[in-house]
């Protein structure tokens, strides 16, 4: 009899425990979802990303000319047209109206097809059709949210050659030109940090997600103040800013991927 009634108390103890262990598990895994997005005009103004969705369709059409240039361009096919889906994704998200903001789903999907395009034939066409979505100006852009539309390696490794061009550009040597340019390519690294809170799945230590997110902010937000110092045109601002931007790549490499320290400059072929 006692055995019985230890043992019927051992079963709901179990049972409760296990209750309260599903409970936990269910408010960590809310928890590890990524703070919501501030607008996006707070890290990214749309007059910057509109210039650079322009940018990529340009860089993506040279890149599909002939076979040859498919060949020699299909690394950088694939980092732009995943810098080019996020891009679309904070356009279609944005608290500023913008010339794709209508576009936004529709380019998503577009690029999409374009990553998993395997041979000239097929990524030409998908050029073709990231070009055409990116004229729609009907879709409805109400069903898009922040979420992974891209793959985080090819993200970071679109990075450097950004990174590169800003440091040259945000020296401000001819502030008229050069400005608007380091705008731009600071205005993609923010997208792109505020882009990679939604992949601390895909990174070799997914449970430390709030860590991850605090590293992809720093990344964000350097970005932006480096933007805001482009668009001033304010040179005092840039070393403060650039100086945060790089110690946040280095600080979230040396937790999540300590292969990309030292690799975060690169310079590209063209402009
Ligand atoms: C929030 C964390 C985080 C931040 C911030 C970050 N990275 Fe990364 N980076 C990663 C992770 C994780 C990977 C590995 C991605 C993969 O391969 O799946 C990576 C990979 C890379 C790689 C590829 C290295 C290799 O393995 O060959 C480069 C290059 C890179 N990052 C550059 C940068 C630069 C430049 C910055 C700053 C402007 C930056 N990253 C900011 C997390 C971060």
């Amino acid at each position: 009899m006692i055995v019985t009634q230890s043992t019927t108390r051992i079963v709901v103890l179990t049972a409760l425990v296990l209750v309260v262990v599903a409970f936990v598990s269910v408010a960590a895994a809310a928890e590890a979802e990524p703070p919501a997005a501030p607008p996006v005009s707070q890290f990214a103004p749309a007059e910057d990303l509109v210039g650079q969705v322009k940018y990529y369709l340009k860089r993506l059409e040279q890149a599909v000319e002939t076979e040859d240039d498919y060949k020699d361009f299909i690394e950088r096919i694939a980092k732009d047209t995943d810098t080019l889906a996020v891009i679309a994704l904070a356009l279609g998200l944005h608290d500023t109206d913008n010339a794709y903001k209508a576009a936004a789903s529709e380019i998503i999907q577009a690029t999409q097809q374009l990553a998993a395009a395997k041979d000239y034939a097929t990524a030409k066409v998908a050029v073709e059709n990231v070009k055409k979505a990116a004229t729609a100006k009907t879709a409805d852009a109400s069903n898009i949210k922040w979420e992974k539309v891209a793959s985080l390696k090819q993200l970071m490794l679109a990075v450097p050659p950004i990174n590169t061009q800003l440091k040259r550009n945000i020296k401000l040597r001819r502030p008229k030109r050069d400005g608007p340019k380091a705008a731009g390519r600071a205005a993609v690294i923010a997208v792109i940090g505020q882009a990679a809170l939604y992949h601390s799945d895909d990174t070799e230590k997914p449970e430390l997600a709030e860590k991850w997110y605090d590293y992809c902010f720093h990344m964000r937000d350097a970005a932006a103040e480096a933007n805001a110092a482009a668009r001033r045109t304010d040179k005092a601002a840039v070393p403060a800013a650039m100086e945060k931007l790089a110690k946040s790549c280095d600080d979230c490499h040396t937790v999540f991927h300590q292969e990309a320290l030292g690799k975060e400059d690169v310079e590209e072929e063209d402009d």
